[in-house]
């Protein structure tokens, strides 16, 4: 349980941690190769736990030094352990990979979860496209064969389908290339760890190409900044008041959260690896529409919406990327927000005074949009659930201490 005395001002630097969605399928590219793979600035995250679990389980030898992964040694192992699968739906980037290395795979259908059904039918048709022979039986998808580069055209921008499909395209033969894949800082992080063990990689206007090698070697890569982390404390800021600083980042990475913040009146500077934050008065309601990068993150829908309740009139969010990611809001009314669903779109009217209650976190995201209410809230809140939010921060309650927030664990 967290509990937070909500009403303080926020002031300070916060050090951002490497981000969990590049860190995740960087645990995974370890699979394509035996020699060794060095990963600095890995996140201490449940979910990058699960990820060196899986890695573990399907043969590799996995250690931290600090902040410093080393993986090595030869995948073994054909078949995902069903727990782990279920337990973190990108351990379904297992797929590609084993069937490169080892020409067959099984892996369990990754669950839907609370923000929507989330299907693989791309990551699948993606693989078949390179040669595999896919199926799917009793919840385990089974892919074997030679995999042979070819054109993939990504119906959706998916940031895992592109992902899986950079793991595949990295041992088949010849050149793979994905129209319109994701365009995330993820995916140019992967890119860059892919080329370092051997698999070149270009960008093109509407294209990405991976050319295949027989064999890959060993690597040293370090996680980017995480992106999503740096927002929402961000949002933090610009919520509860103060002046926040976030550090270790790129801005460039940013650059919708950092307008929409302007467009609604805080004061932002910024430098080459931060930026800072000042909430002065009251800032004005902005829409927003989430979209796939460089668009406004699906990630910080959840902490805008937060954000939306201290600012002056009605702000339209419309969730765009997924289907039903909103499982915050009746939390948040809960502490007296105002906000009316309509299918993808939230609409909230502001400013309004929120008040501590107990609430339950339901995923990553809303557990940080609540995070962020209870610290602008009257009163205590005490947050239920937070092992979903320590998937997705790092040392959330230290590094709000260091901010000045009033909260603590019990
Ligand atoms: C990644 O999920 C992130 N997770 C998510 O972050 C993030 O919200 C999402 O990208 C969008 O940016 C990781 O990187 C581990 P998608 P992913 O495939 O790859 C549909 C967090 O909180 N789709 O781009 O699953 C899908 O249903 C997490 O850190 C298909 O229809 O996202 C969704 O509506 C949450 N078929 C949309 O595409 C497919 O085969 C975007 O999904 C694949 C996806």
């Amino acid at each position: 349980m967290i509990r937070v005395q909500g009403g303080v001002r926020l002031d300070g630097t916060v050090p951002v941690s490497g981000a969990k969605n590049a860190a995740l399928p960087a645990v995974l590219a370890t699979l394509l190769t035996d020699q060794p793979v060095q990963i600095a600035n890995a996140p201490h995250l449940a979910d990058v736990e699960t990820a060196l679990e899986l890695a573990r389980a399907l043969g590799k030898s996995a250690n931290w030094e600090g902040d410093r992964l080393t993986l090595s040694g030869a995948v073994s192992v054909t078949r995902a352990p069903e727990d782990v699968v279920r337990r973190m739906r990108a351990s379904f980037l297992a797929l590609g990979p084993l069937l490169a290395r080892l020409g067959q795979a099984e892996v369990p259908l990754p669950g839907g979860c609370a923000i929507g059904a989330r299907p693989v039918d791309l990551h699948l048709r993606g693989l078949a496209a390179l040669g595999a022979e896919v199926s799917i039986e009793h919840g385990i998808v089974r892919a074997q064969g030679a995999l042979k580069g070819a054109v993939v055209h990504l119906d959706y921008p998916s940031v895992g389908a592109t992902e899986q499909l950079m793991l595949a395209a990295a041992l088949a033969k010849g050149v793979t290339v994905i129209v319109n894949p994701a365009r995330e800082p993820e995916i140019e992080d992967l890119c860059a760890l892919l080329s370092s063990m051997g698999a070149s990689t270009h960008w093109e206007a509407d294209r990405l190409s991976v050319a295949g090698q027989p064999a890959l070697g060993g690597a040293s890569h370090r996680v980017m900044p995480d992106r999503i982390e740096a927002g929402t404390y961000l949002l933090a800021g610009a919520l509860v008041g103060g002046e926040v600083r976030v550090a270790n980042i790129r801005p460039q990475h940013l650059e919708a959260l950092l307008a929409k913040l302007s467009q609604a009146g805080l004061d932002l500077a910024r430098g080459d690896d931060w930026v800072r934050i000042t909430r002065e008065g009251t800032p004005c309601a902005i829409d927003v529409e989430t979209a796939p990068y460089p668009g406004f993150p699906t990630d910080l829908q959840a902490p805008w919406i937060a954000f939306l309740t201290s600012t002056e009139g009605r702000g339209v969010v419309r969730e765009s990327v997924f289907e039903s990611r909103f499982a915050h809001v009746p939390e948040l009314r809960r502490m007296g927000a105002s906000i009316d669903l309509e299918a993808r779109t939230a609409i909230v009217l502001g400013p309004t005074p929120l008040q501590g209650a107990a609430v339950k976190v339901p995923d990553i995201r809303a557990g940080a949009a609540l995070l962020l209410a209870a610290l602008a809230a009257s009163g205590e809140t005490a947050l239920d659930g937070i092992a979903l939010l320590r998937r997705g921060y790092e040392r959330p309650v230290d590094k709000l201490r260091t901010l000045g927030a009033s909260i603590w664990e019990t």
